[in-house]
């Protein structure tokens, strides 16, 4: 019994203490100029709300509810850090536009570790400039339509003509984003080599979205493994690649690593080499594969966009030879085929939003941010607010037609972000996916094999990584 008040008399204790502690922070906040909001408890702050609501198939009452609240910019505290939500396109628009002036990408040490010193992710000022244009000038449209394009038709035709029975779909899109990467790094098609290199690969990646403890039998420290690894493959690649220019001299192979070496700006060395190709392997790799399989997801749980998208790619199978590669015309004749894309990357948000640093204090909407603060710009919560979007949370692929991309007001649509790291892969994700979708649905019908579901937290994805069993229409 005794032991029993104390416990009680300790527990009302402490939430007085709590109550305190928060009041005395709320004031603060409103001292300091703030916007409003929680920091939740002490050290995990609302961390923990706000993981168990995105582990979840619908995470919106976690933004929805402080929105209710506070407003469309909120205080809250999660990964150890205050933070700022932005919800407000106006805001997020800013924060994008302003980076590296108010406002610079921050990652935690455990990523960065992964990512390497010198990738792009994580550089700064005149450097992140020039190899962010030198991707640009890779992934533009024109290299796309007269380079680019021929590997990626055949290449993911090649992968689906093994399709039969039942296959994960998830599984399947990564292989796919995986070997268009690799080829279009450096010129490699599929075998054996690229298989021993995904397998590591895929260790690695894992190490993104788990507990950064580094020892040998965590998932962490196996990523930190497979990132040496991975790293040291890339490494012969480069040198391999660099002596044989200076033997053979001469043509010039048409990919990324042979952009980069040519770079007339002063050249990379290796690290900065190899930090850029593993940048590139990770940036396009979770977003292209996902996006194509929740495309997939939302089309088969809406069967008239599915008949809609069929017949636009039927008619355009139609009017090519047995076995003829698409175009850049076939490509630029799938309109409803780019609202599904749009329609998808607004539903599914794989990049739910960024997280900024605030490099000096900062005025927003009457609010001030200090200096060293994080921001985070929600895409997300612009994308589903059904102040902005009619019936914001239903995939509506038509709602595209009359409203493309371009004409929303002040560019609300922001699924590849915007300002200086506006992603210099868009245009490439984009034909990727129409390719894809085009030999899915000329080549086969399919139901789902399971019932699945999604979950936004570590990351966008499907629980059983989407299984499907599929029917051949024809051959592909
Ligand atoms: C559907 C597919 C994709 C989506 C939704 C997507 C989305 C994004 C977003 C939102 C950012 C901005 C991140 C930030 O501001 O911090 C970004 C950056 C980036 N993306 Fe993509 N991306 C996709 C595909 C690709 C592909 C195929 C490539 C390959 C070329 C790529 C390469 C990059 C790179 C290198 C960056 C970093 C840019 C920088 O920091 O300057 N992405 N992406």
């Amino acid at each position: 019994m005794a032991s029993f008040v104390l416990a009680l008399f300790v527990l009302l204790i402490s939430i007085n203490v709590i109550i305190l502690v928060e009041r005395r922070r709320r004031r603060r906040m409103r001292r300091l100029g703030l916007p409003p909001g929680s920091f939740g408890l002490p050290l995990v702050g609302e961390t923990l709300q706000l993981i168990s609501a995105y582990k979840t198939e619908n995470p919106e009452p976690f933004i929805d509810m402080r929105v209710s609240k506070y407003g469309s910019l909120f205080t809250t505290h999660v990964f150890g850090e205050p933070t700022v939500f932005s919800t407000d396109p106006q805001t997020n628009r800013f924060v994008l536009q302003n980076e590296g002036k108010l406002f610079e990408s921050s990652y935690p040490s455990s990523i960065s570790n992964l990512l390497g010193r010198k990738s792009l992710l994580l550089m700064k000022g005149s450097f992140h400039k020039r190899m962010h244009s030198l991707i640009m000038s890779f992934a533009n449209s024109s290299i796309i339509r007269d380079h680019l394009l021929v590997d990626i038709d055949r290449l993911i035709r090649f992968n689906l003509h093994t399709w039969g029975g039942m296959v994960r779909l998830q599984d399947q899109t990564k292989k796919i984003t995986f070997e268009l990467t690799v080829k279009q790094l450096m010129s490699f098609d599929p075998g054996e080599w690229t298989e021993s290199l995904r397998k590591e690969y895929l260790l690695l990646i894992e190490g993104f979205f788990s507990v950064p403890l580094p020892f040998f039998f965590t998932t962490y420290g196996r990523a930190l493994k497979a990132r040496t690894k991975v790293a040291e493959v890339l490494r012969l690649m480069v040198r391999e690649r660099k002596e044989r220019r200076a033997r053979e001299g001469g043509e010039k192979q048409k990919d990324m690593l042979g952009a980069l070496l040519e770079d007339g700006d002063g050249g990379f060395t290796e690290e900065e080499a190899v930090d850029f190709m593993l940048a590139l392997l990770v940036a396009g790799y979770e977003t292209t594969s996902t996006i194509m399989t929740l495309a997939v997801k939302f089309l088969t749980e809406t069967p008239v966009a599915l008949a809609a998208l069929r017949e636009e790619h039927d008619s355009i199978q139609e009017r090519k030879q047995e076995s003829e590669a698409l175009s850049w015309s076939d490509y630029k004749s799938m309109p409803f085929t780019q609202c599904v894309i749009n329609e998808t990357l607004r539903v599914a948000n794989i990049i739910s939003g960024v997280f900024r640093r605030v490099m000096s204090d900062v005025n927003i909407k009457g609010y001030t941010i200090p200096k060293g603060w994080k921001v985070f710009a929600s895409f997300r919560a612009v994308h589903l607010d059904q102040d902005l979007y009619k019936d914001a949370r239903t995939f509506n692929p038509w709602r595209w037609q009359s409203n493309p991309p371009a004409a929303s007001p002040g560019n609300i649509f922001t699924p590849f972000g915007g300002g200086p790291r506006l992603c210099p892969g868009y245009e490439l994700a984009r034909v990727e996916i129409s390719v894809f979708l085009h030999y899915l649905v000329t080549g086969f019908s399919w139901e789902t094999a399971e019932e699945d579901k999604l979950a936004f937290f570590p990351t966008t994805r499907t629980l059983k990584r989407y299984p499907i069993n599929v029917r051949h229409r024809k051959v592909v």
